[in-house]
């Protein structure tokens, strides 16, 4: 697994596969994206990000969850349906500074513990994962 870890961005190994391939990856994504939510919806740490958000979470729930599986490296589920992302654009109607950054962060690390996702995978991805909530800041 180690060995695995080490390779993304050097070789073959994408996010995707650690978080199982095609044998789990896709259904690793679901589960991480739900109790992403999950956190985000109940945990009064990030209410003024969950405020920025619909009341009912399903739509934001499956864009994630489709966004994720193709930025992992696994199928473009996300594109295949909606075209290019253009992500930070999307992002530009919410006012989103460094607390706000942060609390996603938040709402991603604490899932990744609670679902005890491997160490090394989890820093790895939450460093990834960091790089892209920063570029969200608008503020
Ligand atoms: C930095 C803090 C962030 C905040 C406060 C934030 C907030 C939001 C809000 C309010 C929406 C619109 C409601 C919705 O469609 O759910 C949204 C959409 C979305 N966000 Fe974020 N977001 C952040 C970071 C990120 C990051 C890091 C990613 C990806 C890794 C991401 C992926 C998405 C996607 C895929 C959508 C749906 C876009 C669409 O409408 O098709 N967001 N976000």
């Amino acid at each position: 697994m180690l060995d695995k870890i080490n390779e993304v961005g050097a070789s073959k190994a994408t996010f995707y596969d650690l978080l199982g391939g095609e044998q789990g990856g896709t259904a690793a994504i679901r589960e991480l994206v739900e109790t992403f939510y999950d956190i985000m919806d109940t945990d009064k740490k990030a209410a003024p990000i969950r405020a920025m958000h619909p009341d009912d979470l399903t739509a934001s729930r499956e864009k994630l969850f489709m966004f994720l599986n193709g930025w992992t490296g696994g199928p473009q589920l996300y594109i295949e349906r909606y075209g290019h992302p253009f992500l930070r654009r999307r992002h530009l109607p919410f006012s989103i500074n460094e607390s706000a950054r942060d609390q996603w962060m938040y709402c991603m690390i604490s899932a990744m513990q609670q679902l005890k996702m491997d160490e090394k995978l989890m820093q790895k991805l939450a460093e990834q994962l960091y790089g892209v909530a920063d570029f969200m800041r608008n503020q």
